[in-house]
């Protein structure tokens, strides 16, 4: 993997960036020695170099359980629970392959991250007479939208399969000891892995929470791992991308947005976006971390990029080598004028166009942040995953914040229980009436 900032010194000078990475690098020194806000949550620091063969083998036994006795596995959790295995998932496989299905690998659905009626009601009628299982994913194993899809899920399945047959197809991700989710696996037998007291959600997809899920898909948990392990190794680029967004937001760029050139990259965004809101948007602070995909979004958010309000910098994704390889045809009428492309690979126009896009939007006022991987493979996702964790513990300390809470996610949950009559919450239920009156 590789960094480059040479295109946001015009904005912001290296001395400045290099005097927040001495900080990053002493915020890194925090980290190793636990001595940082929230320093009960720093379990995925080492999280890739403590993942031992065994235990990668483990998951590996119950994922080939999954694949051989289901043709389609349904992950249900949200946030940290749901978007690193939806991330990679999508990053590795093949764009068409939901119409296709000719792979041999069970389909991986998700759920639990939404509590739309039709989209529950579409996913059990999708699932009606298929042979399907349950990833049931829940730190605190309480999260609303899980449990009420894990509701469904569980009742279905049991129904379809049977009770004996479903215990053996439905896997609980849940800690060791507390949440409803525990309590059901136990009482139940359900197989279970658990997720670390001191590992947060949103830095949990080198747990079971995204190993295990990945692996049913079918891919290579162990070259992930590595890829993670390597960039443990290596916290260089983590300190320098931590100090230039910091380098950034004090010169008043409040808002990071992220942009691939491949389509498969789509939902690490996503899990980007819920790595750093979550961690850093506190206390009044914080980038919004914000996503396009491109050249799609060149269509629609092109224009604003280039000439809207200056409070944005751009970081972008580059994958240097694609899996295939597809060359335009020449024609002979040449009637769309294109033959000058002729015989040229289409990841060469892809290519001219990021870099013509870089160019216009340095020029346009936004500084740009250029990550580039080799390949898109679990190799490269891995470090990738890495980079952006380590940057984020950095980077929060830079700015001051804990990165490993979310107080803020409460005070929807309140209000929505108080609105539904929730047991306990007969105060605020009151309250919430007595204001929409
Ligand atoms: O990053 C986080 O901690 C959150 O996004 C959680 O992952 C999310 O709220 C789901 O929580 P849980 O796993 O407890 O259901």
């Amino acid at each position: 993997m590789k960094l480059d900032i040479t295109k946001v010194t015009p904005f912001v000078g290296q001395d400045t960036i290099s005097s927040y990475q001495v900080r990053a690098t002493e915020a890194l020194k925090t980290l190793e020695e636990g001595t940082c806000p929230g320093n009960d949550f720093l379990g995925w620091l080492h999280l890739p170099s403590s993942l031992t063969p065994e235990f990668l083998n483990e998951i590996k036994a119950v994922a080939q359980t999954l694949r051989q006795e289901c043709e389609a596995v349904v992950v249900a959790g949200i946030g940290g629970s749901y978007l690193g295995a939806k991330a990679v998932i999508e990053a590795l496989s093949n764009s068409f392959q939901w119409l296709q299905d000719k792979s041999g690998n069970p389909t991986i659905l998700f759920a639990g991250n939404n509590i739309g009626e039709d989209y529950l009601f579409e996913l059990t009628e999708y699932l009606k007479g298929k042979r399907f299982g349950v990833i049931n994913i829940s730190k605190s194993g309480t999260t609303t939208e899980t449990a009420l899809a894990f509701r469904l899920l569980k009742k279905q399945c049991e129904q379809q399969r049977g009770k004996e047959t479903a215990r053996k197809v439905i896997v609980a991700i849940t800690d060791a000891r507390r949440g409803a989710a525990r309590t059901c696996a136990d009482k139940e037998g359900y197989k279970s892995f658990i997720i670390p007291d001191n590992v947060g959600g949103r830095f949990s997809v080198l747990t079971p929470v995204g190993l295990l899920p990945i692996a049913v898909a079918g891919f290579d948990i162990d070259q992930l791992v590595r890829g993670a392990q390597q960039m443990e190794a290596a916290g260089t680029l983590a300190t320098q991308y931590a100090a230039t967004r910091y380098a950034l937001y004090q010169e008043g760029k409040k808002i990071e947005i992220l942009a691939n050139y491949q389509p498969k990259l789509h939902f690490m965004a996503e899990w980007w976006k819920q790595l750093y809101g979550e961690s850093e948007g506190k206390d009044g602070k914080g980038i919004f971390p914000a996503s396009v995909d491109l050249t799609t979004d060149l269509h629609s958010m092109g224009q604003w990029i280039q000439e809207g309000e200056r409070t944005i910098f751009e970081t972008v994704i580059s994958v240097e080598t694609p899996e295939h390889t597809l060359l335009f045809p020449a024609d002979e009428e040449n009637l769309d004028g294109l033959n000058f492309l002729a015989c040229r690979r289409v990841d060469e126009v892809n290519k001219m166009a990021e870099l013509g896009t870089q160019l216009a939007h340095v020029d346009g006022g936004v500084p740009n942040i250029h990550i580039s991987i080799e390949r898109l493979d679990a190799y490269n996702l891995g470090q990738l995953i890495y980079f952006f964790e380590l940057a984020c513990g950095l980077y929060c300390q830079l700015l001051g914040v804990n990165a490993f809470n979310q107080p803020g996610v409460e005070a929807y949950k309140k209000n929505m229980f108080a609105l539904l009559g929730k047991p306990g919450y007969e105060k605020e239920t009151e309250a919430i009436k007595a204001r929409l009156a």
